[in-house]
């Protein structure tokens, strides 16, 4: 029997985009001149059927998408102990690109903000920042199921403007969270964050954490358990930054947001979401994926509570 899922998707499409407002990311180039009028969808069940509608082979890159599967790659890589040394679990309130670090522990606050992912990404395998950023794009690829590439450009038109995470790299090295020259980690975390997707790749990937880390495609095991759990609880509470609470009562799905105007939602032994729209709102949300998050949510009876 045919699937009503795609009709459904198409019409939950076709009403956002009716819905005005907000911008692309405007502090780097390539991103300030993207195409707003894509969109797309897509649904990954745990059972490997995968759905999507709209532009869903347009690539864009994952920014802070990445850093959700990247410090799960570095709880694999050195034991979850370790990483809560260098890395809090505490929502910030604060914008992603806050110079901060917890008071008390001199930690990162959380790993979705960029201090905690740019200390993430310093602690995934790899002695050079070439060794690491392979180990992050080898991981991620297997995660989509295909070889994912990074956009050279986006990567580029970052690194021009990256003077404030560069900050944060020089912050976090006189703290002692991480030992290497800042700016190699930080160059290595601004690669990942250009890495290309599209809305199909980013619901199998977020669908394998929503079954517990076994790939729903191709049933291998990529995540830990142990990195699962720790993926979604920060997702749930950090992973929309400033509107986490929002975000938590009306969708009620652990999420990561983009700045490239993807949004992933994951779903624990159900499903996997993305979204992809380019314009983002104040607190950096792609507007049209929030409102597709939350229609999704309400029909389909997705809120965890
Ligand atoms: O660190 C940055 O500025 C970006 N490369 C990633 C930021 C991002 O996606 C924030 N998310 N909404």
């Amino acid at each position: 029997m045919k699937s009503p899922i795609p009709d459904y998707l198409k019409v939950v499409l076709d009403d956002a985009r009716s819905i005005e407002g907000g911008a692309p990311a405007s502090y780097i180039e390539t991103l300030a001149q993207a195409d707003t009028t894509k969109m797309a969808v897509a649904l990954a069940m745990v059972d490997g059927n995968v759905y999507s509608v709209g532009d869903d082979q347009v690539e864009f890159s994952m920014q802070s998408i990445s850093k959700a599967f990247v410090y799960a790659m570095a709880i694999e890589d050195k034991g979850l102990s370790k990483v809560l040394e260098k890395i809090g679990v505490e929502p910030s309130g604060d914008a992603f690109n806050q110079l901060s670090l917890e008071r008390g522990t001199n930690r990162p606050v959380n790993p979705m903000i960029n201090a905690g992912a740019i200390t993430a990404h310093s602690l995934v395998e790899g002695t050079t920042a070439e060794g690491r950023t392979e180990r992050i794009l080898r991981g991620l690829s297997q995660l989509a199921g295909r070889q994912l590439h990074v956009d050279e450009e986006v990567y580029e038109a970052e690194l021009k403007t990256a003077d404030r995470n560069m900050a944060i790299g020089y912050m976090l090295k006189s703290a002692g969270v991480i030992s290497c020259d800042p700016r190699d980690i930080v160059k290595g975390y601004i690669r990942q964050c250009a890495i290309n997707v599209n809305v199909r790749d980013l619901a199998i990937m977020a669908a394998t954490l929503s079954n517990a880390g076994v790939h729903p495609i191709t049933g291998d095991h990529i995540i830990p358990q142990a990195g699962v759990r720790q993926v979604l609880s920060v997702m749930t509470t950090c992973g929309m930054y400033d509107a986490a609470g929002d975000w938590v009562s009306n969708v009620g799905i652990p999420a990561k947001s983009g700045v490239a105007g993807g949004i992933i939602g994951a779903l624990p032994g159900q499903v996997g979401i993305a979204t992809f729209s380019p314009n983002l709102d104040e607190r950096g949300n792609s507007v049209r994926g929030v409102a597709i998050c939350e229609k999704l949510s309400r029909d389909m009876g997705l809120h965890m509570m």
